[in-house]
């Protein structure tokens, strides 16, 4: 039995058996073939924060395979009516996956300690490894083979890019973060980083120019995230030169392309004519937000693929 609770639980050859699983599937969806491999498996859904490509791409990609899911929302009183040991060992009685959206990534080590069925993080405060596993899938699928390429992150070293940090480190990317130094990963990231995957070539810059010069991507995400609302007005005041806009992107190689997790705030980290432009893939890294997850629950589960 496995959890994914970061990407630091996958090591490269999973990652690329993960894609590989992902790529066939992707290829029978394309051609319209649904392969139940996943038949009367089913997932819970436990989100404390809003989402709509997560539930969304999880819950379809489930019903592709054969299984079928549960969202539970508030009303089952997550980290209210009872412990998270009991509640974790209660349910995972009845699923065999529980994919968890947490406000606190404690709160999801300690489900998955006390979890006799898999548990996947849908996003924490520290981390989001569904997300990194597809965007480096999308990036393989538009670009081919990830090893030595740079991917550019500009703005907030937040869970996003502390998962393709490690994404990175595992297959190959080298890694340039723009970030205002109050921003950027602390030492304990840092550590962690070393510690897990000690290849991973990062370079940190206060520069966006800079940082996208030698960029095949250049990634960006909102500058407060959930559970940061409060300082919003600081950011957007804080993040004010790391815009991803054309002039950016005219430091960049032509061709590069433009990815974001999305929901993204138009016109604070990215303005239309970068996200609706001709290099930008984030329709496409949406997308394969769901045949990723497939890949990760058929690989999870033991579906033969
Ligand atoms: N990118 C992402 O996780 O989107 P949601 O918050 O809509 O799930
Ligand atoms: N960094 C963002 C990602 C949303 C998918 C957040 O945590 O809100």
């Amino acid at each position: 039995m496995r959890h994914l609770i970061t990407l630091a639980d996958l090591t490269p050859v999973e990652i690329d058996r993960i894609f590989s699983i992902t790529e066939d599937m992707k290829n029978k969806f394309q051609k319209g073939l649904r392969e139940p491999l996943l038949p009367g498996r089913v997932m819970a859904l436990l989100f404390e924060k809003q989402s709509l490509r997560t539930r969304v791409s999880f819950e379809a990609g489930m019903t592709h395979l054969g299984g079928s899911s549960l969202f539970l929302g508030p009303d089952v009183g997550f980290g209210r009516r009872e412990s998270i040991a009991d509640f974790g060992r209660t349910l995972s009685e009845y699923v065999d996956v529980i994919v968890v959206r947490a406000n606190c990534h404690q709160t999801v080590v300690d489900l998955a300690e006390h979890c006799s069925c898999s548990v996947i993080n849908g996003l924490t405060d520290f981390a989001h490894p569904c997300q990194a596993m597809a965007d480096l899938y999308t990036i393989r699928e538009v670009a081919g083979p990830l090893q030595g390429r740079t991917l550019a992150w500009i703005g907030d070293a937040n869970n996003v890019v502390r998962s393709l940090a490690v994404g990175c480190g595992k297959v190959g990317i080298k890694l340039v973060m723009a970030t205002p130094e109050k921003y950027r990963f602390d030492d304990q990231t840092l550590a962690w980083l070393k510690r897990e995957v000690p290849d991973l070539e990062l370079t940190v810059t206060a520069d966006p120019v800079e940082a996208v010069g030698d960029a095949l991507v250049v990634y960006t995400d909102v500058w407060a995230s959930m559970g940061q609302e409060s300082e919003r007005k600081t950011r957007r005041r804080d993040f004010a030169d790391y815009q991803v806009n054309a002039r950016l992107m005219s430091h960049a190689q032509k061709g590069a392309l433009f990815m974001h997790c999305l929901p993204a705030r138009r016109g604070e980290e990215v303005t239309d004519e970068v996200i609706d432009g001709p290099t930008s893939i984030v329709v496409r890294q949406a997308a394969n937000r769901m045949h990723a997850q497939k890949g990760i629950l058929a690989w999870m589960l033991g579906a033969k693929a």
